[in-house]
């Protein structure tokens, strides 16, 4: 496969394909056109040729594509042909609710949750453990752990997130509501979830709509 740099842009649309793909191979869909994924996806059929193109197309002409290789490809481009194992951070409502799904799925395990309240420490969500903040440098050193999630409050973040690094965490994915990369090394990757921005999103296109009807 190429090695060149794939943009950011097409990496942010290639989950949307991984998605759109394992539900055509649910429905026994084995083979898709350019033209039919255009119309599923609601993206140009040209869109969809020149993301996929970036990785040497994997379409054939008058064929279409290989729903199933086109999805393992996919798959090794995102790196989730490999398990990865993650813990939480602040076992809270949102700690808990990610906990709760189902992430295994496409090889994200959660093998611990971290809390500083007494009362969560020594509980499980879905068989998972929540442990003491405290214990988790050891658990560290003890455990192959890819990726941390960051669900406790803003003011904690960056003291947590800096211990995490300095106890060998490549990747965090940020829910907190606070700007890491000040303190994040080059080597450390920061994936930062915001829900407020989405809606926030929503509510322009709303208003612009609400707008565009009016006049
Ligand atoms: P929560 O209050 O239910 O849970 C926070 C948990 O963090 C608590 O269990 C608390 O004991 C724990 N905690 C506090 N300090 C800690 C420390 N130093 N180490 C380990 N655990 C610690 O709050 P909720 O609703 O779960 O929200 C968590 C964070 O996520 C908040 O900062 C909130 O603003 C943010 N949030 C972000 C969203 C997003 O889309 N990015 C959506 C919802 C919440």
């Amino acid at each position: 496969m190429s090695q060149r740099k794939i943009s950011r842009a097409v990496i942010k649309r290639l989950p949307r394909y991984y998605r759109y793909l394992g539900d055509l191979l649910d429905m026994g869909v084995e083979r898709i056109s350019s033209g039919e994924l255009s119309q599923q996806m609601r993206v140009t059929a040209s869109q969809i040729r020149q993301d996929l193109n970036n990785f040497g197309g994997f379409g054939q002409q008058g064929y279409g594509y290989n729903v199933r290789y086109l999805r393992e490809e996919i798959a090794k481009i995102l790196g989730l042909n490999t398990e990865h194992n993650m813990i939480i951070i602040g076992a809270g409502h949102l700690g808990t609710a990610l906990a709760n799904y189902n992430f295994e799925k496409n090889g994200f395990k959660t093998i611990s949750l971290f809390d500083i309240n007494p009362d969560l420490i020594g509980r499980t969500v879905r068989d998972i453990p929540i442990r003491s903040i405290d214990d988790l440098p050891e658990f560290l050193r003890e455990n192959p752990v890819d990726i941390a999630t960051l669900c406790l409050p803003k003011a904690k973040a960056k003291d947590i997130a800096q211990l995490l690094i300095d106890n060998g965490i490549k990747a965090i994915w940020n829910f907190a509501h606070t700007d890491l990369n000040l303190i994040l090394p080059k080597d450390v990757v920061v994936e930062n979830v915001h829900l407020s921005e989405s809606l926030m999103r929503l509510s322009y296109t709303l208003k612009s709509r609400q707008q565009g009807e009016e006049e």
